[in-house]
């Protein structure tokens, strides 16, 4: 069996050299195990997954690519690497009335229905990429955010918990009467450590309190209901809609602790609004971009259609400034059409559009299809002459049946397609014959290959047409409409100190900061936004300052600061998307803002050419930089990323890796730079016994392959 072919029928063809230099070969395939995969840089679980079940068919004898349905049992264990302290939003499902269960089924029965209740918990939470951690009986622990960060997991396990009590009361084993099962989640720091047990019983073990509150908070849920920690709540925002079950005793903690029932996804469509909009601070700077963007509504005003493409990293200010242009056109009289594109929706047809088709339309819940068409025809008689064609057309995009209210629509899924795209487009012709409108499209970075397609169409279409369009992305989205006529590139930069400083103050209700904890808080959050209104909340809100006469005032000298919970996720996220590489970003986040070369290739266990690669995978993931060529380089870190704390492996094992196994390891021309940092983010202490003091030079590491980064 040729492994190329084999990756290649799994659509995993990208991991073919890998697979090559490291001599997989059909007789090795069949034993290769997570950790392997691991190892040769499959880092995504989905595809990881994809692997181990392909490999499990080919031990079984089925042909390669097979699939096995989804897996039950825990999760691909992750390859151990250390202890790592991160933050994992944690949720524990447990099945109601279990005890019961078992005293009125035969075992028989009552192993099918804890089959099938396991099964449905394993297939709902994979679909949101959590890792099934541990079976406890009827009890289900589940981890978000292990072994892969995603910047939204909070959100992620709340979204799986309100599918999964829908789909356990929905299951209907033979034996059993109703089912239903209580969710509890929590969110929080905890230090991931090594495996413990064997075979089927191995786990990895996780400190920290973050899992028994799960636990605790699943037993105080009602059957068929979710219970969210307080912590859990702040990070998903106005995502959803909740019920305040006030501050709650709970054993084991000292304090009672303030909890939420999670109730169903909020009808907030903007994520921005959903997350950002309840304590927005002064806009700071970007008044060109907005004088931009406004002279481009005035030349698309007079039927000179225009395109912006606003990118930029996340938490830059994409959102925010749409926002500040909305509001600046406020009393202009015109249309404004918004299109959200979402994290969970990629792939699903046409969702932008048919989102911002089912608010404009005025859809509620408890609508019947009738109502809903009724108010479709509504809509669209507005602004297409034949509203029953296009009525039933995007009423087939809802999916509300038409039940033979317009006549039937063509068969051919290809042309009804068409006939979809061409009736939305006429929808925007129609309006813009009104008045001006301001399009919005957010977030393209997520859009499915249709929505992209429809895209392209209406950039085309609105040359002659009053209508601005915004498009907002992150950098990973490439436009094609770049260089085109009457399309503006916007890419935007981070703030200066100056405008970072002036954040801070404006967060702080315009109150003075001492200027140490000012200029910390700037150079950690190197001028992005986001990250500087949460630091700045985080120091607002740990105490270590007191208001007095207007200004703030700390008592003492400044501890270190911690990343803000809002932001572990995303910064994780960044890290683990490195895959093995990330263990050398970890290093260097023990080892300060900047250090040398000889102190890394030192104390990071490589060779000198995997010491290289993965520090120009580093320079090309934006989170170090370089001056001067190794073994003389100084890295810096580009990013916060890189200097904060949890970032880091956990404390010990940080420590661990970067104390040499003898003092000549830290050997250098350049002893300032050659020592641990010791205004890094993590301070680590020197082992007894360990100088600081130089030490005679040993032998200087070769001349790496390690490039100029551009
Ligand atoms: N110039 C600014 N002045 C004040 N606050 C700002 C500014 N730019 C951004 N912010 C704030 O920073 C946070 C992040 O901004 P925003 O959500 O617009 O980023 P984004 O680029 O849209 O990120 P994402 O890619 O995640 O959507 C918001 O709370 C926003 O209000
Ligand atoms: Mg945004």
């Amino acid at each position: 069996m040729n492994i190329g072919d084999w990756l290649r029928n799994l659509g995993l063809e990208r991991y073919e050299h890998a697979f090559r230099e490291n001599d997989i070969d059909a007789e090795v395939l069949p034993s290769l195990t997570a950790k392997d995969l691991i190892g040769l840089g499959v880092a995504s679980i989905g595809h990881r997954r994809r692997m181990l079940d392909a490999i499990a068919a080919l031990r079984a004898g089925a042909p390669s690519g097979t699939a096995l349905g989804p897996a039950l049992g825990p999760s691909p264990e992750p390859e151990p690497s250390g202890a790592e302290r991160r933050q994992l939003t944690v949720m524990f499902c447990d099945l109601v009335g279990s005890t019961a269960l078992s005293s009125q089924l035969d075992p028989e029965d009552l192993r099918e229905v804890i089959g099938a209740y396991h099964h449905c918990v394993a297939k709902t939470v994979a679909g949101f990429d959590g890792f099934v951690a541990k079976y406890m009986g009827d009890g289900v622990l589940v981890y978000f955010g292990y072994p892969q960060a995603h910047e939204n997991d909070a959100e992620r396990a709340v979204m799986a918990a309100l599918k999964l009590v829908g789909s356990v009361a929905a299951l209907r084993p033979r034996s059993a009467a109703d089912l239903a099962c209580r969710v509890g989640i929590a969110t929080g720091l905890v230090v991931v450590g090594d495996l413990v047990g064997s075979g089927e019983a191995q786990e990895r073990g996780v400190v920290g309190e973050t899992p028994n509150l799960a636990a605790r908070l699943q037993g105080l849920a009602e059957p068929g209901t979710v219970i969210i920690s307080d912590a859990t709540r702040r990070l998903v925002g106005d995502l959803f809609e909740y019920r305040d079950l006030g501050a709650v005793a709970i054993r084991g903690l000292p304090e009672a602790v303030l909890v939420w029932q999670a109730i169903q996804p909020s009808a907030v469509e903007s994520r921005f609004e959903a997350l950002r909009a309840g304590s927005l601070s002064p806009l700071v700077g970007r008044e060109e971009e907005i004088e931009l963007l406004l002279r481009r509504w005035s030349r698309a005003k007079e039927g000179e259609g225009q395109t912006v493409l606003l990118s930029g990293e996340p938490g830059i200010g994409k959102s925010r400034i749409v926002a500040s242009v909305q509001q600046r056109l406020h009393d202009e009289p015109h249309t404004r059409i918004q299109y959200f594109c979402s994290p969970h929706h990629r792939d699903s047809f046409l969702h932008p559009f048919a989102a911002q088709m089912e608010r404009a339309a005025g859809f509620a819940r408890e609508d019947a299809p009738a109502a809903k068409l009724d108010k479709l025809e509504e809509l669209l008689a507005q602004s297409d002459e034949n509203p029953a064609e296009a009525t039933a057309l995007i009423a087939d995009l809802l999916g509300v049946p038409a039940d033979g209210r317009y006549p039937p629509l063509p068969a051919e899924p290809q042309r009804r397609r068409q006939q979809t795209l061409a009736a939305l487009l006429r929808q925007l012709d129609g309006l813009a014959r009104g008045r001006a409108v301001l399009l919005i499209f957010e977030d393209a970075h997520w859009t499915d290959s249709t929505s992209l397609e429809l895209l392209d169409l209406v950039v085309d279409r609105i040359r002659r047409l009053p209508v601005l369009l915004v498009v907002t992305f992150r950098p990973e989205f490439t436009p094609a409409w770049v260089g085109q006529a009457q399309v503006t590139a916007l890419a935007l930069s981070r703030l200066g100190s100056g405008e970072a400083a002036s954040l801070v103050n404006a967060i702080g209700g315009g109150k003075s900061f001492p200027p140490e904890v000012l200029d910390r808080i700037v150079a950690r959050t190197d001028g992005i936004p986001l990250f500087v209104e949460e630091l700045t909340k985080t120091v607002l809100e740990s105490g270590l300052l007191r208001e007095e006469d207007g200004q703030y005032l700390a008592d003492g000298p400044l501890p270190e600061l911690a990343i803000p919970s809002s932001l572990q996720d995303s910064l994780m996220a960044r890290l683990d998307r490195l895959g093995p590489v990330k263990e050398v970003a970890q290093t260097g986040a023990a080892l300060g803002r900047e250090f040398s070369y000889k102190l890394m290739a030192a104390v990071a266990r490589r060779t000198e050419e995997q010491l290289g690669d993965a520090l120009d995978q580093l320079v090309a993931a934006g989170l170090v930089f370089r001056r001067g060529s190794p073994p003389n380089a100084t890295i810096c870190s580009s990013t916060p990323l890189s200097r904060m704390p949890p970032i880091a492996p956990c404390y010990a094992a940080a420590v661990r890796n970067c104390m040499p196994e003898s003092p000549r390891c830290l050997n250098s021309n350049s002893p300032r730079s050659a020592r641990p940092n010791p205004n890094s983010w993590l301070t680590i202490s020197p082992k007894p016994g360990w100088s600081t003091e130089p030490q005679n030079i040993g032998k200087e590491p070769a001349n790496t392959r390690w490039r100029d980064p551009q």
